[in-house]
């Protein structure tokens, strides 16, 4: 299914850019622009960052199911990335709607 419309990017490749950052280090925090990076890819409308943002939060848990990181340890990662993950959408909804607000003045 094709989550990033402006690029043409599939949920697969998003989850398989995924993994591939997480190879080299299962516990890092990844966000959309590193996996759009991984791709040679660019956001241009961003409206597909929150369907990413889950993308990366269910491949992170199967990939630490995989590895056999104990339940604990999975559960209080994801909910540090969740955290994560929506400061930095308030931070980016925010700043949207000051260039918004610059644009209509
Ligand atoms: S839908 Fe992904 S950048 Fe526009």
């Amino acid at each position: 299914m094709i989550v990033c419309s402006c690029n043409i990017i599939s949920g697969k490749e998003i989850a398989d850019a995924v993994r591939d950052l997480l190879a080299s280090d299962p516990w890092r925090l990844i966000v959309p622009v590193q996996v759009y990076r991984a791709m040679a890819k660019r956001g241009k409308c961003c409206s597909c960052f929150p369907n990413v943002i889950g993308i990366i939060q269910e491949t992170t848990e199967a990939v630490h199911r995989e590895m056999a990181t104990p339940e604990a340890e999975i559960l209080t990662f994801i909910t540090r990335i969740r955290q994560e993950h929506e400061r930095c959408e308030t931070a980016r909804m925010l700043a949207r709607r000051r260039v918004a607000a610059i644009r209509a003045a």
